[in-house]
């Protein structure tokens, strides 16, 4: 064999050494818990054939507690790039087998070099996450390595997308990557995210928790909204990942893919004409709507079991890339509160930051009352959404179906926070209050004085919600554009999005804004 060929020879070999990252009895054991591996995760993320890997060759420099005699070729991360419905991404995949994924400081400069190289192009990055966090025997050089990949977050941040899949352990101030990414997808039974683990929990509060009720997938996801999407599988986890790309844009500076569109857009929904109840108290599934007025109902929705009274997520209208804020009367009769004010702030703030046109749906009868939410911050998280939309320099479409009272009437992206096409249904209500809290501030002395106080109030509450609960009122002003045909809301908003969609509007300049954190 010559000089040449044995040299390609040993190449061969060395990559098919790191192909094995921990080795075989490791890759066994992490399929045993029903995980993939790093590399059999990207490979079911991106495009047969299309990922360049990165750094196989690094390893650890690390020489306390005999880790000299502990090398792995590539170390505990694969990273590099790849397409993903022919787009460009840059990944990273922490590889349990080795060393439990656990960060050392040359894994470290390997994220960092993926994540600057998708800043540099202006490719989404994606982070598959399972780890036992920093690297113990690397000390504080693992802890600097995680501040690294932390600053890059930041700066990344509304520049490109960065999606995290949590297909493992993701514990200690590990979890802040994630929590600085734009979404966060957990799979049940094996994604873990907390601060402390249970003993830690136990020792300092004496509460017993398992990992699972301290922070497994279901907790995140209906709890604490700490992650946006809950899948059943990895396998699930990672093809959502690519149905989700496919909405967004490749950075802030392009546009988010056209669909070709098989659905008519002057699609009539004729059952929009009937699906508000009579009773302004009786509820109906917003999600009907939605589906009715979006391309195909296709319909990818954000945060599913978080905050249930306010739904969000992204959809098409004529094959276009829309972000969809809508109340849920079905839930909490679709009260905004401190959680579905995070929530849709959020969704809203990442929708602006990157080119997707927002399209919100109001039915709202206000803020929550009580204590609970007073003393959450309620005003503090409400102004979010509030300042959201405000900031908000998308093209901005409003239908209102029902309900729009008060400070919710102007926190759902009303005409003054520069809504720009306002429409309503004629069964919309938009007032300072509901008829019933009306009358009883207007009229209690008159009430207290009369023979039939109760009587009194119902008549005085039919006469304001004939004056006041409907679209016209407002409409007289040029609070709202236009008083639509519910079954013909799909063709308003494609064509008013079409309208506005060259739309250019710049923010005063500033370092950064105060939003009320
Ligand atoms: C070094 C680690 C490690 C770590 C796991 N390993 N975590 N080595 N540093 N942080 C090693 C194990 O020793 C083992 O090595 C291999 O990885 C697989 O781990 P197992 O424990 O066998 O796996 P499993 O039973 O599945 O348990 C997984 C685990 C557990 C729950 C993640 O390993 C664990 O509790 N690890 C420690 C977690 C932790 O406290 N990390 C520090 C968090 S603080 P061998 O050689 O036996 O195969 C932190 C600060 C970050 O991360 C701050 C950023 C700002």
């Amino acid at each position: 064999m010559s000089n040449q060929l044995e040299k390609v020879k040993e190449l061969i070999d060395l990559r098919a050494q790191a192909r094995l990252g921990g080795g075989e009895k490791a890759i066994e054991k992490q399929h045993v818990q029903g995980k993939h591996t790093a590399r059999e995760r990207i490979n079911m993320l991106v495009d047969e054939g299309s990922f360049e890997e990165l750094d196989m060759f690094v390893e650890h420099r690390c020489t306390n507690f005999g880790m000299e005699k502990k090398k792995f070729l590539g170390d505990g991360v694969v990273t590099g790039s790849g397409t993903i419905d022919g787009r460009l991404v840059y990944i990273f995949a922490q590889d349990f087998t080795v060393v439990g994924g656990s960060l050392s400081e040359t894994m470290a400069q390997k994220i960092c070099k993926v994540m600057d190289l998708a800043m540099m192009v202006g490719a989404p990055v994606i982070g598959l996450n399972d780890s036992g966090g920093a690297r113990i025997q690397e000390g504080i050089n693992a802890l600097a390595g995680y501040a690294e990949i932390f600053q890059r977050n930041i700066l990344a941040s509304g520049v490109i997308p960065q999606i995290s899949g949590i297909f493992g352990p993701c514990a200690g101030g590990a979890v802040y990557s994630p929590a600085l990414t734009d979404f966060t997808i957990m799979a049940k039974g094996i994604s873990y995210m907390f601060l402390t683990g249970p003993k830690v929990v136990k020792t300092v509060t004496g509460e017993d928790v398992t990992q699972e009720q301290l922070g497994g997938a279901e907790v995140h996801g209906a709890r604490s909204g700490v992650t946006h999407f809950v899948v059943e599988t990895e396998t699930e986890g990672i093809s959502l990942i690519r149905k989700l790309l496919a909405y967004l844009p490749q950075n802030n500076l392009e546009e988010p893919p056209l669909r070709e569109n098989h659905d008519p857009i002057d699609r009539l929904e004729d059952s929009l004409n009937e699906i508000v109840p009579d009773s302004p108290n009786k509820p109906y599934d917003m999600y009907e709507v939605i589906g009715a007025i979006i391309d195909k109902g296709e319909f990818l929705e954000v945060h599913a079991d978080f905050a249930k009274n306010i739904i969000v997520g992204f959809a098409r209208m004529n094959g276009r890339s829309v972000g969809i804020v809508a109340n849920q009367p079905k839930t909490l009769a679709g009260v905004l509160d401190i959680n579905a004010s995070r929530k849709a702030a959020r969704f809203v703030r990442f929708c602006d930051a990157f080119n997707i046109p927002l399209v919100t749906l109001v039915d709202v009868p206000g803020f929550l009352p009580g204590t609970g939410q007073e003393y959450g911050g309620v005003i503090t998280h409400g102004a979010k959404l509030l300042y959201a939309y405000g900031e908000a320099t998308v093209p901005k479409v409003t239908v209102t179906l029902r309900k729009s009272y008060g400070g919710a009437h102007i926190v759902m992206s009303c005409k003054q926070l520069r809504g720009d096409i306002n429409y309503a249904w004629p069964t919309a209500e938009i007032a300072v209050m509901g008829g019933a809290g009306a009358v009883e501030v207007l009229y209690a002395k008159e009430a207290k004085a009369s023979d039939d106080p109760a009587k009194f109030l119902a008549e005085k509450e039919t006469e304001y919600t004939k004056a006041f609960a409907n679209p016209y009122n407002a409409a007289k002003y040029g609070y709202i554009d236009d008083v639509i045909e519910p079954r013909n809301t799909r063709f308003r908003v494609i064509r008013a999005l079409q309208q506005i969609s060259t739309k250019k509007q710049i923010n005063p300049p500033k370092k950064h804004d105060n939003l009320p954190l």
